[in-house]
């Protein structure tokens, strides 16, 4: 890898460490708040490759003549029902804030389409979720260790300072080879 790639690599690393808060289309593109033409083609299946953090929001982008967005309970996103929303959007151009972790269920608000599949579940990680726990935590046999007050969250701020630490290093080392 040369010096200049490696450099944009490690700044895009840092940037999307210090990154907070993204806007990310529904879909990933314009234009998929509709009915899906197949059962392949959902929203959810862009929705489970793509991971949301507390702080993200998501963008809807439709036509407000014929479509609206609805965030509903989980009872009612598996029944489609569009009787009592948690709140209800139709201005063409909704944005709502991922200001929690856990489940988000959105339907569209119009008769019949919801139950055609124009539907989205979206789940946003904890925090402190357990993945990285899971990766480094030590054998159960070594109890002792679990008193030191070492949380997931730690863990994961750990993982990102020495990612950055690194980038850094590399950063400071690129005038150097430049130099010999
Ligand atoms: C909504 O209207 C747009 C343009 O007026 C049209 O292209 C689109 O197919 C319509 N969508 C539905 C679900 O009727
Ligand atoms: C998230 O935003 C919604 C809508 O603005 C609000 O009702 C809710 O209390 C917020 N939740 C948290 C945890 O801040
Ligand atoms: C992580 O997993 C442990 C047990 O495996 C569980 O007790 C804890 O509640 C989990 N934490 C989160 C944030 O899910």
């Amino acid at each position: 890898m040369s010096s200049s790639s490696l450099m944009m690599s490690c700044l895009f690393l840092l940037l999307c460490l210090l990154c907070e808060g993204r806007e990310i289309l529904v879909g990933g593109k314009s234009n998929t708040w509709k009915v899906p033409e197949s059962t392949e083609e959902t929203l959810n299946s862009w929705s489970e490759r793509t991971r949301f953090k507390i702080g993200d929001s998501l963008l809807w982008k439709y036509n407000a003549e014929n479509d609206s967005v609805m965030q509903v309970s989980q009872k009612d996103y598996e029944r489609c029902d569009r009787s009592e929303p948690i709140i209800g959007y139709k201005d063409g151009h909704t944005k709502v804030e991922l200001n929690r972790s856990g489940p988000f269920y959105f339907i569209s608000g119009e008769d019949g389409h919801c139950h055609r599949g124009e539907k989205l579940h979206v789940v946003v990680l904890s925090p402190n979720h357990n993945r990285s726990y899971a990766a480094d935590a030590p054998p159960l046999t070594s109890p002792d260790t679990k008193d030191k007050g070492s949380s997931d969250h730690v863990l994961i701020n750990q993982a990102q300072r020495s990612v950055a630490t690194a980038c850094f290093l590399a950063l400071l080392h690129i005038p150097l080879a430049f130099l010999v």
